[in-house]
């Protein structure tokens, strides 16, 4: 579904190039996770493709249509994005407000706004909130508000672009919850931006990586295997993994499978 050839990018201010011509593939929907160290290009690989950077090199392609000035903003609109920060993106002063902006702005009717919000806010089992506050949710609740808020558009494309990564654990598992639900239920792709190995256990595909490059791709078994890889890529390897890897043959397993075998 999207296409990106040789794209390269590097900020003015640095000799190296952020993204360096990196080509890869989001198949519609997979779920597609790019995970990297600090500083890997994952962010600006992000700016890219919603066209916060527009100056790259290379090429995309959007269901075989090349982006340009003149289709961006329409092909665009297909992509809806999920920041790591939970407190930076709420414009609304109710949490149901705040999912229903987006559409308002696109003119959407009354009638049509208020079922979509309702249905967004249900997915992420967030409606009986709908009337708070936004600033008064915990770090998890308001990342669940912001993928409403995402979802509400009807995206064909959710980018996650390390959502997870500032709220606690059981948020942490609430937000990935939620986000099976929304790949199993709408077929919605998933391009979900993280550093944490972990996280990467539920996606369909894998793409890891290293100073602007991709550094390998391919299955979660694939990529979990390859542990040489992941320690050369500077990536935090999860405890089962590092354990495995210590005391058994080293192949990904799950805690329970782990705990069986030991
Ligand atoms: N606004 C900017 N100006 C200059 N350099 C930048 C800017 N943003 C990022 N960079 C540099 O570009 C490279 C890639 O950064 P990017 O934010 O894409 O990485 P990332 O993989 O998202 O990292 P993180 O895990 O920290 O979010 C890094 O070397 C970074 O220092
Ligand atoms: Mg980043």
């Amino acid at each position: 579904m999207i296409r990106l050839e040789n794209v390269a990018y590097g900020y003015k201010t640095s000799e190296h190039k952020a993204l360096d011509y990196v080509s890869i593939s989001f198949r519609q929907g997979d779920w597609v996770s790019v995970i990297g160290h600090n500083g890997s290009g994952k962010s600006t690989l992000v700016k890219i493709l919603m066209g916060i950077i527009n100056e790259y090199e290379g090429t995309i392609t959007v269901d075989g249509t090349v982006l340009d000035d003149t289709n961006a903003s329409v092909l665009r609109k297909r992509f809806a994005i999920v920041f790591q920060n939970p407190d930076n993106q709420f414009v609304g002063a109710t949490v149901e407000d705040d999912v229903a902006f987006g559409l308002e702005n696109d003119g959407v009717p009354r009638e049509e706004m208020i079922t979509r919000t309702e249905a967004a806010l249900k997915a992420v089992n967030m409606l009986d909130f709908r009337n708070h506050e936004p600033s008064r949710l915990s770090g998890g609740q308001k990342q669940r508000v912001a993928i409403a808020s995402a979802l509400a558009m009807a995206p064909d494309v959710l980018i996650l672009d390390e959502a997870t990564s500032m709220i606690d654990p059981e948020g942490r598992r609430e937000v990935m919850k939620i986000l099976r639900t929304i790949h199993e239920e709408r077929q919605t792709t998933l391009i979900f931006i993280t550093h944490d190995l972990a996280e990467i256990e539920h996606s369909d595909h894998a793409i890891v990586m290293g100073d602007g490059k991709v550094v390998s791709e391919g299955t979660v078994e694939e990529i979990y295997r390859d542990i040489d890889t992941l320690v050369a890529s500077r990536l935090e390897l999860p405890f089962n993994m590092k354990l495995s890897h210590a005391l058994l043959d080293g192949s990904f397993m799950s805690y329970e499978e782990l705990v069986a075998r030991l």
